[in-house]
C-alpha cells in the first residue's frame, strides 16, 4: 500500500472510493454539504433511508456517483460521538474501511477529517494494515485478497513530512504485529522451538541486531533445568533465544522483554482434555510479541538497550516427560516442586527471568499466555498485569491504554503467596484454583530478584476465536504495540 496526500478539492480527487467520516448527529455543512450538493442530496437521502447516524462501526456505501464527482463511489463511515473520538477509534475505522473496500478498489481517498490531528494518519494507517491481515498460506485457490494499492489523504493541512513519518511508523508497527500474528497462526508441526529460533535469527539478521541461540547441549550445560524438564517429554529439542538491540549512542536505560515460547502445550502428563488442547499452538504468543518488538525496535532505534529473551519448548507426554512430584533446580538455584505439568509456562520462564537478572537490566517485562484463570477473571479481551514495581506496572498500563490494548492490574496478595509454598522444595508450581493468575505471577516473582518487573498475562487476548476490532480471528499480536509504545514513547 502506498500513502500519499493530495491538496485537490475533495470533489476532484479521482479514487475508486472516497471515504467520508461522519460524526454522530453531524449537520450537513462544510465539505460534506458541498459533496452532497454535487450528488443532488444522495448522501443525505440514503443516510435517512438506511438510518445511518454516524455510529462507530457503521458505514454506508453509495455505489455510484454517476460521474458527478471525481471518485466513483462514496463510503460514509461513522466516527461516533465527537467528544469520544480518538486515534484508537480511527484504528478500528481503518480496519472497517479496508474490509469494505478491499475487493473493489485500488485507490481509496480519505476526506480531511481523517488527518485533522497528529497521530490520526498513523492510527488510520495501522487500521488499514492490521485490518487487512489474512493468514491464507495453507488455503488453496484464490482468497479475497486486498487490492488497495494507493491511499490518498485529501487535506491541505497535512505536510508531506508528517504523512511520511506517520505512515512509515504505522508500517513498521503493523509489520511487527503481523509477524507476531503469523507466528501464532502457524501450525505447531511447522513452528517448533527450533523453527522459532530460526525465525529469531532471521529477524535479527535482517534487523542488524545480535542473536544468540542456545541449543539442547548449551541449555543443559548452563543449568536451565526448567526448560530441560518441560521439554523432556518431546522429541523436539528446546531452544533459548537471546536477541540484543544496542542503541547507536549511549543507552539511557536497559530492559529485558521475556516471552513464553511453548510452541504446543498438550498439558504434558497432566494432559489437557481435547477441547482445551485445541488452539494451544498459541502458547508461544509471548515469544511472538518479543520477536515483533525486536523487529520494530531495530528500525525505530530508541536510546534504550533492549534484550529479547525467549524460552522455547513443547510440552508433551513422551516417555521421558517430567512428572508431578518431580523437583527441578531452576537456573537461579531455587528448587521447584512440580504439582501439575500443565503449569509449564512459569517453569520455563523461571530460567528466562533468572537469565534476565544476570544481564543487569534496569527492568524486566514478561509476556506469557500463562493462565486460563486470567481469562476467567478478566475475559478474553483484557490482559492481566502484575509485578513487583507499581511504577513500572503503571507505565505499562499507561502505554497499553494509549495504544488501545486493554490491560488491567491484578493484586499481588500476600495472603495468597502461602499457596505456592512447598513441603519438599523452595516453591511449588501450582496453588489452589482460586486466584490462579496471581499465584502464577507470584511464582515468577521468585526469579526476578529485586529488578523492577512487570508480568503481562496475555492468555485471553493473544488469540481470538472470532474477528475483533482490527484483528481477524486467530493470533492478534496483542502486546507488540504496548511494548513498542512503552520502550520508544511513540
Ligand atoms: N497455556 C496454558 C494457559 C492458557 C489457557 C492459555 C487457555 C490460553 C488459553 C497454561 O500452560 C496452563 O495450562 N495453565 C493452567 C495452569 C493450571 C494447571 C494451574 C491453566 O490455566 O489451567
Ligand atoms: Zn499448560
Ligand atoms: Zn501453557
Amino acid at each position: 500500500m502506498e500513502f500519499v496526500s493530495s491538496r485537490l478539492n475533495v470533489l476532484k480527487v479521482k479514487a475508486d472510493v472516497l471515504v467520508i467520516g461522519i460524526f454522530k448527529g453531524q449537520r450537513y455543512s462544510g465539505a460534506l454539504k458541498t459533496i452532497d450538493g454535487s450528488l443532488a442530496g444522495a448522501l443525505k437521502n440514503i443516510s435517512e433511508e438506511e438510518r445511518f447516524e454516524g455510529d462507530v462501526g457503521k458505514s454506508l456505501m453509495l455505489s455510484s456517483t454517476f460521474g458527478k464527482i471525481g471518485s466513483k463511489r462514496v463510503l460514509m463511515v461513522g466516527l461516533g460521538e465527537k467528544a469520544e473520538f480518538s486515534a484508537n477509534t480511527l484504528r478500528k475505522i481503518g480496519s472497517l474501511v479496508i474490509n469494505k473496500v478491499k475487493s473493489l478498489s485500488s485507490v481509496v481517498a480519505f476526506s480531511s477529517e481523517f488527518s485533522a490531528s497528529p497521530g490520526y494518519i498513523s492510527a488510520l494507517t495501522q487500521g488499514l494494515l492490521l485490518g487487512s491481515y489474512d493468514f491464507n498460506k495453507y488455503k488453496s485457490g484464490n482468497s479475497d485478497s486486498n487490492k488497495v494499492e494507493r491511499v490518498v489523504f485529501v487535506s491541505n493541512r497535512v505536510k508531506e513530512s508528517t504523512l511520511k513519518e506517520e505512515t512509515n511508523f504505522a508500517g513498521v508497527v503493523s509489520e511487527s504485529v503481523n509477524l507476531a500474528r503469523d507466528l501464532v497462526n502457524e501450525p505447531p508441526m511447522y513452528l517448533t522451538p527450533s523453527k522459532l529460533a530460526e525465525v529469531a535469527s532471521q529477524v535479527a539478521r535482517e534487523a542488524g541486531i545480535d542473536c544468540e541461540i542456545f541449543d539442547y547441549a548449551e541449555i543443559e550445560k548452563r543449568g536451565m533445568n526448567g526448560l530441560m524438564a518441560v521439554s523432556s517429554g518431546s522429541e523436539e529439542p528446546p531452544r533459548f533465544i537471546h536477541l540484543t538491540y544496542k542503541p547507536p549512542r549511549k543507552a539511557r536505560r536497559s530492559i529485558a522483554v521475556v516471552g513464553k515460547g511453548i510452541t504446543f502445550d498438550s498439558g504434558g502428563l497432566c494432559l489437557k482434555p481435547p477441547d482445551s488442547m485445541r488452539t494451544m499452538k498459541m502458547d508461544m504468543g509471548g515469544s511472538a510479541v518479543v520477536l515483533g518488538v525486536m523487529k520494530a525496535i531495530a528500525v525505530l532505534r530508541p536510546s534504550v538497550t533492549v534484550h529479547g529473551l525467549i524460552a522455547a519448548s513443547e510440552n508433551m507426554t513422551g516417555a521421558k516427560a517430567y512428572k508431578p512430584d518431580d523437583v527441578i533446580r531452576a537456573y537461579n538455584g531455587k528448587t521447584i516442586e512440580v504439582i501439575n505439568t500443565d503449569a509449564e509456562g512459569r517453569i520455563v520462564l523461571s530460567d528466562a527471568l533468572s537469565y534476565a537478572v544476570e544481564l543487569k537490566v534496569d527492568e524486566i517485562v514478561d509476556l506469557a499466555t500463562l493462565t486460563g484463570a486470567c481469562m476467567v477473571g478478566l475475559g478474553s479481551y483484557t490482559a492481566g498485569v502484575m509485578g513487583n514495581s507499581q511504577k513500572l506496572i503503571d507505565k505499562i498500563r499507561e502505554a497499553s491504554d494509549c495504544v488501545g490494548e486493554k490491560t488491567w492490574q491484578l493484586p499481588m496478595d500476600d495472603e495468597l503467596r502461602a499457596e505456592i509454598k512447598s513441603n519438599v522444595a523452595d516453591i511449588k508450581n501450582v496453588g489452589s484454583r482460586m486466584g490462579g493468575a496471581i499465584t502464577a505471577a507470584m511464582f515468577l516473582e521468585n526469579f526476578v530478584a529485586d529488578v523492577p518487573w512487570a508480568h503481562i498475562d496475555i492468555a485471553g487476548p493473544a488469540f481470538m476465536e472470532k474477528d475483533s476490532s482490527f484483528s481477524p480471528k486467530g493470533g492478534t499480536g496483542f502486546g507488540v504495540r504496548t511494548i513498542i509504545k512503552y520502550i520508544t514513547g511513540k
